[in-house]
């Protein structure tokens, strides 16, 4: 068997040269998240970008979730890959970078078709069960501790052969490192092995950015 190759900087680099080109508000966004220090890590990476636009693309998605929207990027990459009649709700419990979020979203004119709703996301996903919402695609992004409860809840409310896309599944190859034994390496650990050995779903990690789990409904 082949061993894969590592994905380091300047191959990183190589792939956003001859991959799709970003649109002027997401190259806006990066660097506006670039001036924040340390927090910009937070953001997706542009190769994540590349693979939401092209499910997207290619699929018949046209509702869309985010769970985690930080200033915007995931979720202005998959509102500019929906087709004119599609929308996306995302959920944010901070005021000041869903204030940043929603001000990239006017500029980019996709404010009608994202909806940003600011609390913590287990009471908005609640709702959206309770008001019998479903969607297409549903993007998780946020506190690394709740991931199972919102891949449950999402399970709730994506359709028969929707997505779920779960970022960081691969917790910067912390997954393999058995040394690494703090609260959140387990956790993503376990949440791995809880997703695998789901029955309501089937599912792969694709090694985009610091992983992508990808489920299907069943
Ligand atoms: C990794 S960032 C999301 C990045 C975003 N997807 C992007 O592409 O820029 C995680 C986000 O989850 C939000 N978050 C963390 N805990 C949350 C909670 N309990 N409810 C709602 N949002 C939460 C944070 O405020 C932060 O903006």
């Amino acid at each position: 068997m082949g061993s894969n190759i590592a994905i380091n900087e300047k191959i990183e680099k190589y792939i956003n040269d001859n991959s799709i080109k970003l649109n002027p508000i997401q190259k806006e966004i990066i660097l506006y998240n670039n001036d924040l220090g340390d927090i910009k890590r937070m953001q997706i990476s542009i190769s994540q970008c590349h693979f939401l636009h092209l499910i997207i693309k290619t699929s018949k998605i046209e509702r869309v979730l985010e769970i985690g929207t930080f200033t915007g990027l995931s979720a202005l990459t998959m509102s500019l890959a929906l087709p004119k009649n599609g929308s996306l709700v995302a959920l944010d419990k901070n005021l000041n970078t869903s204030k940043v979020a929603k001000d990239f979203f006017k500029k980019a004119n996709q404010e009608d078709k994202i909806k940003l709703i600011i609390k913590p996301a287990l009471e908005s996903l609640k709702d959206l069960i309770n008001n019998n919402e479903k969607f297409d695609l549903v993007f998780i992004d946020a506190d690394k501790e709740n991931y199972k409860k919102y891949y449950d809840l999402s399970l709730d409310l994506v359709k028969i052969n929707g997505l779920i896309v779960i970022d960081n599944v691969l917790w910067h190859g912390d997954v393999i490192n058995k040394k690494k034994k703090d609260k959140l390496s387990i956790n993503i650990r376990n949440f791995n092995s809880y997703v695998n050995s789901d029955k309501r779903t089937e599912s792969l990690i694709l090694p985009v950015g610091d992983g992508l789990a990808v489920c299907r409904k069943l």
